[in-house]
């Protein structure tokens, strides 16, 4: 049964009542907090795995024999085979921890890049890309000679996909997209670009940073080559992010970094690689970071991502509709059947910095900016705009409390 966004509602009272910094106030008002987009905040049992593994087995992995190290080593590695059921990976192998979703795309870019991409290749990507998304890709470009094409937006902000028979071609050699945009909020039709990708002969990378933690995603029924996402947008702590690959390409591809750990032996005369996925793990990883995201996952799971994307659908629609209401806003991207949980706006002439000031004075917090993604900006004619993004532990009475402080701005700069 899918409960009701209201604070009411005794499964999201017990659900925020993880969250210790949903207590605190700001600006003597009660958080707010509406910028999950940008991270998304921790609930006990994740602070409590990280608390317990720096006060009760810290140790470095899978180089030391004594209890402490194995202790690390075995919660590690338990954390990635958490996150490879997660997202259905056939094994947990192919998830590798990376720092964040724009190492992992680097990581693809610098290995799988380097080894593949050439004069006359083409890698084919979107104007709704994240700049993690865009800039590896630009900086490889410059390096490699190969050819940079971006498939275009409608102008109401979803992917013009009487475009993609003409720029997805025999010399595209990776299609990588966005799975759910982090300023349109747009959903993608992964599968079917996945599949438009692999019908060329193309590879398909899925930037799924604001979908994994917000939906169940299925590497396999996508059949997704590379996908990638961060652990602080869905509960777990910064400093970690997953690389899934499919094995075939990851066994190929060389390393992206030498040290210690990715090495199955070092000679002075070079150097053989470990197998996956420690090839792609060089130095000593962020250990507590990915025992943290496996408490992470233990926790969503429990809340039920069912229950979840039907939790922020409703309050997305319901923020949607009321937004629309307020005089001069003008909200970016499509409706709320094909967003996921965001909506990003402006607000007549005022600059999305000074809307957030005048939030924050009430405790609301919303990100503003071009959120890493100028070139969508870009296109639609405006220099930045106002987000709010929602998770589990929002409700309707936050949404309310955004609307009024946004017709409080509006007579603050009486546009
Ligand atoms: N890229 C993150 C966002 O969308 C930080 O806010």
């Amino acid at each position: 049964m899918i409960a009701s966004p209201s604070v009411t509602d005794p499964k999201l009272a017990s659900l925020r009542s993880q969250f210790p910094v949903l207590e605190r106030q700001v600006h003597g008002k009660p958080l707010v907090y509406l910028d999950n987009a940008a991270t998304t905040q921790k609930p006990l049992a994740v602070l409590e795995a990280l608390d317990t593994y720096y006060r009760r087995y810290n140790s470095n992995i899978h180089r030391g024999v004594h209890t402490l190290s194995e202790e690390a080593t075995t919660a590690y590695e338990d954390a990635r085979t958490r996150i490879a059921r997660l997202i259905n990976a056939a094994s947990a192998k192919q998830t590798i921890f990376t720092r964040n979703a724009t190492e992992a795309i680097n990581v693809v870019a610098h290995s799988w890049g380097r080894a593949n991409l050439g004069p006359g290749d083409e890698v084919l990507i979107t104007e709704m890309e994240h700049h993690s998304n865009i800039v590896p890709w630009q900086i490889l470009q410059e390096q490699l000679g190969f050819t940079l094409r971006y498939l275009p937006i409608t102008d109401s902000g979803t992917l013009d996909l009487s475009q993609l028979e003409s720029l997805l071609n025999q010399r595209t050699k990776l299609f990588a997209f966005v799975h759910v945009s982090n300023v349109l909020g747009t959903i993608n039709p992964a599968a079917d670009l996945v599949a438009a990708a692999h019908a060329v002969g193309a590879l398909a990378l899925v930037d799924a940073s604001q979908s994994v933690p917000h939906m169940a995603v299925d590497v396999q029924a996508l059949d997704a080559d590379f996908l990638v996402f961060s652990g602080h947008k869905m509960c777990g702590p910064t400093g970690i992010g997953i690389l899934y690959g499919k094995r075939d390409l990851l066994e190929a591809m060389p390393p992206f970094m030498g040290g210690g750990d990715m090495i199955r032996e070092v000679k002075m005369s070079g150097s053989r690689w470990n197998t996956l996925p420690y090839k792609f793990e060089a130095g000593t990883p962020a250990i507590a970071e990915a025992i943290g995201l496996g408490a992470a996952v233990d926790f969503l799971q429990e809340v039920g991502l069912d229950w979840l994307w039907q939790h922020e659908h409703a309050l997305t629609s319901y923020a949607y509709a009321q937004l629309s209401q307020v005089e001069g806003l003008r909200i970016i991207g499509p409706g709320p059947e094909q967003r996921g949980g965001l909506v990003a706006f402006t607000l007549g002439g005022v600059h999305p910095h000074d809307l957030s000031a005048v939030l924050d004075s009430d405790g609301i917090a919303i990100r503003a900016g071009h959120h890493c993604a100028q070139p969508i900006h870009d296109r639609l004619g405006i220099v930045a705009s106002a987000r709010a993004s929602f998770y589990l532990y929002n409700t309707f009475e936050e949404v309310d409390k955004l609307v009024v402080g946004l017709e409080k701005a509006a007579q603050i700069f009486a546009f």
